[in-house]
């Protein structure tokens, strides 16, 4: 193991888990166009915060779930509306 070499200065991740069996999960929730929204509105300000799509964060059944690392920031029952919010907070 050796360190990667980048480093980015925040973290945001939006589940975008996805399951066929119908049990609840982000993906249903329009979670992947949620992902591409966060990551072109972040890119615009602040190219330093690395916005990534991640699996299952255990917020199933509130999704979808962002996280914002490394303020610990957990969020549920994200929309499309909460997208300044949450560059608000990622720059903060
Ligand atoms: S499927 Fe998104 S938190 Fe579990």
């Amino acid at each position: 193991m050796k360190p990667a070499g980048i480093h980015f200065k925040k973290l945001i991740l939006v589940c975008t888990n996805e399951r066929e069996n119908g049990d609840e999960c982000c993906a249903a929730r329009a979670s992947v166009a949620l992902h591409a929204k966060v990551k072109a509105a972040i890119k615009v300000v602040d190219p330093s915060v690395r916005v990534s799509r991640t699996g299952c964060l255990g917020n199933c059944a509130t999704g979808t779930t962002v996280v914002i690392m490394p303020d610990n920031i957990w969020l549920g029952d994200v929309q499309e509306s909460d997208i300044p919010e949450i560059v608000r907070m990622a720059l903060a």
